[in-house]
């Protein structure tokens, strides 16, 4: 009998547990024993896991979240009673301890990097590629987008009623980290006015324009839809981090201002108008996965049942077009998909008058 390890690592997401009991699902019914580790690479390396059985995945397909617990530790930098120690062989000696034959890790960009460096390290890994960011490349989408989007999409609809109310300008704050899928589905899916993503530099004096032309046209209200990542020209000019939590604070551990509250200060004093900002935060990454993330994770990872009967290690399983693929491990670890310049979303958003702070080349 084969045997899995499974960890769920990096931020959480909806789709999660569904992908679990999916690989599970399937993996149970080959006859490989499956083993749940707690918290991510933590787990692996200070040994905490179990064997799960049917009952244990059964009933947790619409619960947000991970029940297994999640953490951003990486094998190879670990904080461990104050120090930060490279833990991979530790890692690798527990899975074999435990007669792990593969590791199933369900993951963003950082957990694929994780995996193939285990991978590297002697393990058979496969990895599902999990984020509400979308940024994994190898794959047309990955689970929990799709809710995360609808949740931002549901907040952009309740802003605006206010926003109209009040004939106010408001700046909504959506996650993606260094993408702007999110901030772009869900701003076109709201009918946000504006749209500022990381991959788009704004100029402050063309989001300023459109927003007093719409006033000119009587429309007296906007909703600004601006991903984490957005950033200026001028700070594009300058090399800075495609982030705007500064890299800096995030090591120390402290909490950046709010790329909308700035955003929101700049356009009330740039275009006199009354402006109030919103920063969605973990809201976007809580609750119950809909029903398109249930599906696709729980597609994801019966393939990756399929894969491990086939004996198909380090890929990650992907979607392309109507199909669930595996992709090398090799091609898709330390890449990020950002939105091409080209992508079809950018010019259906330009269609409808959405501003996406500056022209479009
Ligand atoms: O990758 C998911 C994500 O929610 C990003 O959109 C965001 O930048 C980051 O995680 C937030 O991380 P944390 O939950 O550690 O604050």
């Amino acid at each position: 009998t084969k045997c899995i390890g499974i960890l769920t690592s990096g931020g959480d997401c909806p789709g999660l547990n569904a992908a679990i009991r999916g690989v599970a699902k399937a993996a149970l019914g080959q006859g490989t024993k499956v083993i749940g580790i707690k918290d991510g690479f933590r787990g692996l390396v200070e040994n905490r896991m179990r064997a799960l059985e049917d009952g244990d995945v059964s009933g947790i397909l619409t619960h947000g979240g991970t029940f297994l617990g999640s953490s951003r530790d990486k094998p190879h930098r670990m904080p461990m009673g104050g120090k930060v120690l490279d833990m991979t062989e530790v890692a690798v000696s527990n899975a074999q301890k435990n007669h792990i034959d593969c590791l199933i890790c369900l993951g963003g960009n950082g957990t694929q990097k994780n995996a193939m460096r285990l991978h590297e390290a002697g393990l058979n890994v496969i990895t599902l590629p999990k984020t509400i960011d979308n940024d994994v490349a190898g794959t047309d989408i990955t689970f929990g987008f799709d809710s995360s989007m609808a949740i931002a999409t549901e907040a952009i609809d309740r802003l605006h009623t206010t926003a109209s109310s009040h004939h106010r300008a408001i700046v909504c704050e959506i996650m993606g980290n260094k993408a702007g899928w999110l901030a772009l589905g869900a701003g076109i899916a709201g009918g946000a006015d504006v749209i500022l993503l990381p991959e788009i530099p704004y100029d402050m004096d063309h989001v300023v324009g459109h927003l007093l032309e719409r006033r000119h046209h009587n429309k007296r209200f906007s909703i600004i839809a601006v991903a984490e990542g957005a950033i200026s020209k001028q700070e594009d000019q300058d090399g800075r981090k495609k982030k705007n939590m500064a890299s800096d604070e995030e090591i120390e551990g402290l909490i950046a201002e709010p790329v909308a509250n700035r955003i929101a200060r700049e356009i009330q004093q740039a275009a006199g108008i009354e402006v109030r900002y919103t920063s969605l935060g973990h809201v976007q990454r809580g609750g119950t996965p809909t029903a398109t993330d249930r599906l696709l994770s729980t597609r994801f990872g019966t393939k990756a049942g399929e894969l491990l009967q086939d004996g198909i290690y380090n890929v990650m399983v992907g979607l392309k077009g109507e199909h669930c693929v595996a992709v090398p491990l090799a091609e898709v670890a330390g890449l990020t998909k950002v939105i091409p310049p080209n992508h079809p979303w950018l010019k259906a958003a330009a269609l409808v008058d959405t501003c996406l702070g500056d022209e479009l080349n």
